[in-house]
């Protein structure tokens, strides 16, 4: 059966803002995970620390975590950030944050054009990252990409996926979060992973789920994982991510989509949808153009 709640992960700050061609000046980005975390989000990913060459748009990511200290007290470090390696661990430590992610790719082509490592090396910069966070009390998040497709090298096989996702696991992370990086999974394809995860003894309760939604499918997969028996899922605020006048990538999954799909099954998330869908048409606001989001498109004022 269905369970009776389950935790959204808000990626929007992060993946939502991190693809934005827009640069949104740095109080804005605090008002955003303010007014997330106050319409009930219980985990606001907040931006990453990487280095700005290679994501100018998250160039600001120390500025806003003192930002957020400032504003929220003790709340502030609560929030998720990213950290690919030491360097950016070091960042994370310097500012008190508590929970980091590492970010590792399932295919050797993402692993070059997003960190520079091949998927041996990715685990060498990731093994020290880890130990380090896990012996500063950290709590740690793995995600893996192109889980489903990737536009290098085409559909990308389950057990390959498996065998990354179990190293990741492997270094300490808490959680896996899959990543359909490029949005090509279908429902059919997300069973047979969570399976074959099973099968390799990682329970669907050290699973997360992040679908991106180019293909129209984020949704659709959403529900096979939940009826699968995953209980944490990523989404963006307002579909947020990747421009949707491009054809190369769109945003994750909204949120308010998802929140919808959630509630109308009677499953909580504590999330507050009017409150959720009057941010991201602010957020819209901000970055001058619609949300992508047909729930937000149906209930904004
Ligand atoms: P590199 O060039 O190989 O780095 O990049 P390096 O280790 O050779 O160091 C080069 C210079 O960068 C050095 O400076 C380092 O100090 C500096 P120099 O000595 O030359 O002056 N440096 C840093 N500076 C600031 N912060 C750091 C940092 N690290 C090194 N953390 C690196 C390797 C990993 C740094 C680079 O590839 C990078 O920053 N990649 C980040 C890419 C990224 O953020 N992608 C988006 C997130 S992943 C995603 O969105 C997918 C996800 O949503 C799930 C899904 O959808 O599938 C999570
Ligand atoms: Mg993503």
């Amino acid at each position: 059966g269905l369970p009776e709640s389950v935790t959204i992960w808000e990626v929007g700050p992060r993946d939502g803002l991190q693809n934005e061609s827009a640069i949104v000046p740095v109080e804005a980005k605090a008002e955003f995970v303010e007014r997330l975390v106050a319409a009930g989000l219980p985990v606001v990913e907040a931006t990453s620390f990487v280095h700005p060459r290679w994501v100018p748009q998250l160039a600001d990511s120390d500025e806003l975590v003192e930002l957020l200290v400032r504003r929220q007290g003790r709340d502030g470090r609560r929030h998720p950030v990213l950290v690919p390696n030491e360097r950016g661990l070091q960042r994370a430590i310097d500012l008190g944050c508590q929970h980091v992610a590492i970010f590792g790719s399932a295919t050797e082509t993402f692993a070059q054009k997003n960190l520079n490592r091949s998927v041996d090396e990715q685990l060498a910069m990731f093994e020290p990252t880890v130990t380090r966070a896990l012996a500063e009390g950290m709590d740690v998040r793995a995600y893996v990409s192109m889980c489903f497709g990737d536009p290098w090298e085409g559909e990308v096989p389950v057990g390959q996926v498996v065998r990354v996702g179990r190293q990741l696991l492997d270094l300490g992370a808490s959680q896996l979060s899959l990543g359909d990086t490029i949005g090509v999974g279908t429902a059919g394809h997300v069973t047979a992973l969570l399976d074959a995860f099973n099968a390799a003894g990682v329970g669907d309760d050290r699973l997360a789920v992040h679908f991106h939604d180019t293909y129209g499918q984020a949704l659709a997969n959403a529900h096979a994982a939940l009826r699968h028996g995953v209980r944490t899922f990523d989404a963006s605020a307002g579909g947020l991510g990747g421009c949707p006048y491009a054809e190369s990538a769109t945003g994750n999954l909204a949120t308010e989509d998802l929140v919808w799909m959630l509630h109308g099954l009677g499953v909580a998330t504590g999330v507050d949808l009017e409150a959720l869908v009057a941010t991201s048409t602010w957020m819209a606001d901000v970055l001058g153009r619609p949300s992508p989001s047909r729930v937000v498109a149906a209930l904004a004022g």
